[in-house]
């Protein structure tokens, strides 16, 4: 596979001393790509802030107020993997939409919680959905892998090699949540959410995006034990390294401050006001971090969906559960703005035009 040179201009500039990826096109030669169906899947199982009560010392009226969160999906069967969550929500988006998965030429899952180590997800998952003449690999960015997931969907399809791209974003946050630490086991739940990606037949689809990552981020977030820098043993295991770890103060801060930047900057390189902004489309990370990131763009409030109260963080899965929550929402021609941020740190935001009106 390789991109034609034409299609694409990467651009590498540095910005305020860091690395930032912008994606241009040049829209008389490119092949938009467009979302036409999308599909999701949660556990049945709810965690209510009332039963975390009875786990940790906390309180529903401090998870509600400091993060917008009620209550969560946990994956408790353990069969109920996240590659048992991405077949899920692939078969919800190919049954409703009466696609034949062995027409998939590629799958994509956005994870940080693979049901390996070693293999990845996707191969399994499209063997699993029948999607025989798919090629597969996961994209590993935290909450920003579906962000980052659109551009590369976006990618292939303009190479127009590829017709059919089926991006999934998939976590199970409670395989790596330690529930006796209060200030993580609040925020995070399971779920799965898939979009596909083909081209455009009316103008309509992703536009652009913009990318970026600062690698101080894994001092704040991350898994510190199982990794090549420090493999299992009995003492980190025992120190319980193995779980997420995460210094919310400073993710808090980052987040804001990464998200609203690259989304105004996306605004702006698409010549777009605050009032032409349908919806955004925001990472579900706390309720809080999404209005002080849409204060800065100015944007209506009924204008930024949000499913956090029912879902909390599902990493990789929260844009495309918006996506599913909402699809009946959208009309054709809607402009959305994405954006997203996560650990590394990895962050972005993209401009895609909606493809189509819902039809039940
Ligand atoms: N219940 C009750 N009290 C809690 C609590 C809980 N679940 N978790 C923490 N606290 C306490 C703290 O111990 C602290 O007590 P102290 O003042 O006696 O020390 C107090 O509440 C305030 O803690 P603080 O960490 O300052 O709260 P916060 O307002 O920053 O909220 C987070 C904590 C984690 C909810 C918030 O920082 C956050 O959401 N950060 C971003 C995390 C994130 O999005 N991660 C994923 C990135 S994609």
């Amino acid at each position: 596979f390789c991109f034609e040179q034409k299609t694409f201009i990467f651009t590498k500039q540095i910005v305020q001393g860091k690395d930032k990826h912008t994606m241009k096109r040049d829209s008389s030669l490119v092949t938009k790509a467009a979302i036409t169906a999308v599909g999701s899947y949660v556990p049945e199982e709810v965690l209510t802030n009332h039963d975390l009560e009875q786990m940790v010392d906390t309180n529903d009226e401090w998870i509600r107020s400091r993060t917008g969160i009620s209550e969560r999906r946990i994956a408790k069967n353990p069969q109920h993997s996240t590659g048992f969550m991405a077949v899920k929500a692939a078969q919800n988006l190919c049954q409703n939409n009466h696609i034949d998965p062995s027409t998939i030429d590629l799958v994509l899952v956005a994870t940080i919680t693979p049901d390996y180590q070693v293999s990845s997800t996707a191969p399994y998952v499209a063997t699993q959905i029948g999607a025989t003449n798919a090629f597969a690999f996961d994209i590993s960015a935290a909450c920003s892998g579906f962000l980052y997931g659109m551009s590369t969907a976006a990618s292939f399809i303009s190479s127009n090699q590829y017709k059919k791209v089926l991006l999934i974003g998939a976590d199970k946050m409670s395989s790596i949540i330690d529930y006796t630490d209060r200030a993580t086991c609040i925020i995070f739940g399971d779920g799965a959410g898939a979009a596909l990606f083909e081209a455009s037949d009316n103008g309509f689809g992703f536009e652009n995006a913009i990318h970026g990552n600062d690698g101080i981020g894994r001092e704040y977030l991350n898994i510190q034990e199982g990794g090549s820098l420090y493999p299992i043993n009995e003492n980190t295991f025992n120190a319980g390294k193995h779980y997420l770890n995460q210094e919310g103060k400073t993710v808090f801060k980052y987040a804001v401050k990464h998200m609203a930047e690259t989304s105004k900057k996306v605004i702006q390189n698409n010549a777009l006001t605050a009032e032409e902004i349908d919806y955004v489309i925001a990472h579900q990370a706390n309720k809080r971090i999404i209005d002080a990131t849409t204060n800065h763009l100015g944007v209506a409030e009924e204008k930024v969906l949000t499913n956090i109260h029912k879902y909390g963080n599902t990493t990789a899965a929260t844009l495309p559960l918006l996506l599913a929550d909402f699809e009946s929402t959208f009309k054709k021609g809607d402009k959305l703005i994405f954006t997203a941020f996560g650990g590394g740190f990895t962050w972005g935001a993209a401009y895609l035009t909606w493809n189509y009106d819902y039809q039940n």
